[in-house]
């Protein structure tokens, strides 16, 4: 199997632990390990104190299912599996597809979510949003279908630019699904970041019969570091592929980390609704810095999620601008390049707690030298 380099990964690998800022990270600020065990009840922290270090399920702990489906519909643990996020959509798209399947997907989009299916030989066809207002038009999408359509690929909230659906289009992009009986693959890992007064979708598997939902504890929980995610599924046949399939990879999660994602989705309260509210303040923080560098930027806010698309007006490549200022100030910038996206564009990543520092940096560097 032949796979190009996934662009923003490699460039993440470059800089994320030299760089002294970070101002693009999608994830929000890991928990400490203590602050998870200090959410704990009794029974909980029995678990995690009398843990064996030995192989686990490899759908994953049946405690954990149970906890991570609190937030669907389904209610049988037999239709969760649990991997890495990366792995999940690695296996869904080479179980699902053959060579002359074709496929839908958003784009922009993290690289995994169309790269995958490039190197399994499918035809693709890239949904795009309006960048005048990062809007994606499901009427758009409906001229995309072709007979062998087979997969549909969606990420709302959207990285990287903060779009989002309403219900209304949701159920169109399900009727036409319907039609054509192809799958979607909802990654949905910025699922509940919901940051401004509009309605939460539901996730693909409460709705749909060949809906795939894929979420874990990296973005919305501050617990990338756990590599824990699930796909939620109402077909068990797809998911006892899924699981054989995973054989071939990791085989079962790590035991610890099974164990401090059950506990963090038992207390959403504590580690979701304070994330919401650092993101909501830094953009409010990152609008006030717009006011004063509004010639260089143009931002639209993020509707859901963590991230923002935030156009640069500059004479040269946003990579270049990028390179320039990680290493003139510390501060590291994902540029549109990593998505592959023409027009200039930079990535902002609202999650983290020394998000007003950075901003107060990039801000003096910008008033010097523009
Ligand atoms: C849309 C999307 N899907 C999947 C992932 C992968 O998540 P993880 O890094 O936890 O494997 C990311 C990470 O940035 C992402 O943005």
């Amino acid at each position: 199997m032949r796979i190009k380099d996934f662009k923003l990964e490699r460039y993440f690998a470059e800089h994320e632990f030299t760089a002294k800022y970070l101002l693009s990270s999608s994830d929000c600020e890991g928990y400490s390990l203590q602050s998870i065990l200090q959410q704990a009840s009794p029974t909980e922290l029995g678990i995690w104190e009398n843990l064996k270090l030995g192989y686990t399920e490899s759908k994953g702990h049946p405690l954990l299912r149970q906890a991570i489906l609190q937030y669907y519909f389904i209610n049988d643990i037999e239709q969760v599996v649990v991997a890495s996020p990366g792995e999940l959509n690695f296996i869904t798209m080479n179980v699902l597809l053959s060579p002359n399947d074709h496929v839908l997907v958003v784009s922009p989009a993290y690289q995994s979510l169309s790269e995958v299916v490039v190197s399994l030989g499918c035809e693709i066809s890239y949904w795009q949003p309006d960048p005048t207002k990062w809007e994606f038009d499901v009427s758009t999408l409906a001229t995309l279908f072709q007979p062998n359509t087979r997969l549909i690929i969606l990420n709302f909230p959207h990285n990287p630019t903060g779009a989002y659906l309403n219900r209304q289009q949701l159920d169109e992009i399900v009727n036409l699904a319907r039609q054509q009986q192809a799958w979607i693959f909802s990654d949905e890992m910025y699922r509940k970041l919901m940051i401004s007064q509009i309605p939460e979708l539901p996730p693909i598997s409460d709705i749909y019969e060949k809906g795939i939902s894929l979420w874990g504890t990296s973005k919305t929980f501050g617990m990338a570091g756990l590599r824990i995610g699930w796909l939620v599924t109402q077909d068990k046949e797809f998911l006892n592929e899924v699981v054989a399939f995973k054989d071939y990879l990791s085989i079962c999660s790590s035991a610890p980390s099974e164990i401090l994602a059950m506990i963090a989705l038992n207390h959403p309260d504590s580690f979701i609704q304070p994330n919401i509210n650092k993101i909501k303040a830094n953009i409010e923080l990152f609008s006030a810095f717009i006011q004063n560098h509004n010639k260089l930027f143009h931002f639209i806010p993020p509707k859901a999620g963590s991230v923002a698309f935030v156009k640069i007006n500059t004479p040269e490549p946003t990579l270049d601008f990028s390179n320039r200022l990680v290493k003139k100030t510390g501060i590291m910038t994902v540029p549109a390049e990593m998505f592959d996206y023409p027009g200039k564009f930079l990535r902002i990543g609202f999650g983290r707690n020394n998000f007003p520092e950075v901003l107060k940096k990039l801000d003096n560097y910008l008033n010097e030298t523009h």
